[in-house]
């Protein structure tokens, strides 16, 4: 990025703003810029986001919003972490260039009557858990792809629905955005790094190991096609529910990662096998992709399992 004109004083990185008018300020001449949308709390999925915009970008924003509209009543959106100096600190030694972090009354002035509507991917899965979630995150993600006007914007593939549903409103909706996957990131012992890993104590963090141990076992059966990848995933997640804590499963799905529908019996191509369960108070997700070729069980070649 070259100069701005909103804090001449400093040339400090990043530079946090506020408002859009901040932001145009901003990012007048900014070269080829790449958006990371976030709700902060920020960890190492967030900072490889970073790292895959900073290098494929001139000029990097971080968004920073704890986006009220697609949280559901009795969700953690009061208790959601909100560390904004911790997160500039972050976005600082990621070489982030600008950090918007607007408030609720500048991103929502008065309660949205136009919102944008997934249609029918956004009632599944995940959409069917969180009533309103998918409206609300496309709506905000379409305000900030429009404040921002980046040339891509970068989401994690733990939220595999989520990217697969901004990537449909993208294209369907003509805007001329790259949208740009990140791998998941994991601890040492599989557990898929989170915002909301925060809320587990030791012993639900032990616990929600099964649904990594889930998505592993499932790819192990991929041999037997995806009705044996399901069956898999489901048996270790089933049997988490006798852990201390417990794990309380919401759904075990393999999908076409395209419409987030059943991968039928014959699938070919690359599914996504996703889980998603309660350990206490907190909801987790999380997923893997599982390719199937044209061979099943008999044949010479298998479907590939690749370890996690
Ligand atoms: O993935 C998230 O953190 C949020 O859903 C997003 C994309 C920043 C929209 O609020």
């Amino acid at each position: 990025m070259t100069e701005h004109t909103t804090s001449p004083a400093t040339t400090e990185r990043p530079l946090v703003v506020h408002t859009a008018e901040e932001l145009r300020r901003a990012l007048a001449d900014a070269g080829r810029v790449a958006l990371v949308p976030t709700m902060g709390a920020l960890h190492a999925g967030h900072r490889s986001l970073m790292r895959l915009a900073r290098d494929r970008a001139d000029t990097v924003v971080v968004s920073i919003f704890v986006n009220p509209l697609q949280f559901g009543p009795g969700e953690d959106f009061d208790r959601y972490p909100r560390t904004l100096d911790t997160d500039t600190g972050v976005c600082a030694e990621e070489g982030v260039d600008v950090v918007f972090a607007p408030t609720v009354a500048t991103m929502y002035p008065t309660e949205p009557m136009v919102t944008v509507q997934a249609g029918a991917m956004g009632e599944l899965l995940e959409g069917a858990s969180r009533p309103g979630f998918f409206t609300g995150v496309l709506t905000v993600v379409s305000k900030l792809l429009h404040l921002v006007a980046p040339d891509l914007a970068v989401f994690g593939q733990k939220d595999a629905q989520q990217i697969a549903i901004v990537r449909r409103m993208v294209a369907d909706l003509s805007m001329p955005i790259e949208i740009v996957g990140a791998p998941t990131l994991r601890d040492p012992d599989g557990l898929a790094v989170s915002s909301r890993n925060v809320y587990l104590s030791d012993d639900e963090r032990a616990s929600a190991l099964a649904l990594h141990r889930a998505l592993a076992a499932g790819r192990e059966g991929a041999a037997g096609g995806p009705d044996a990848v399901r069956a898999a995933a489901r048996a270790v997640l089933d049997g988490a529910a006798q852990a201390d804590p417990p794990v309380v499963p919401d759904y075990v799905a393999l999908v076409d990662p395209a419409t987030f529908t059943d991968a039928p019996a014959d699938f070919e191509g690359e599914a996504v096998l996703a889980v998603a369960a309660r350990v206490g108070s907190t909801r987790l997700i999380d997923n893997v992709p599982v390719t199937f070729t044209t061979a099943r069980p008999g044949s010479d070649a298998g479907p590939d399992a690749a370890a996690l």
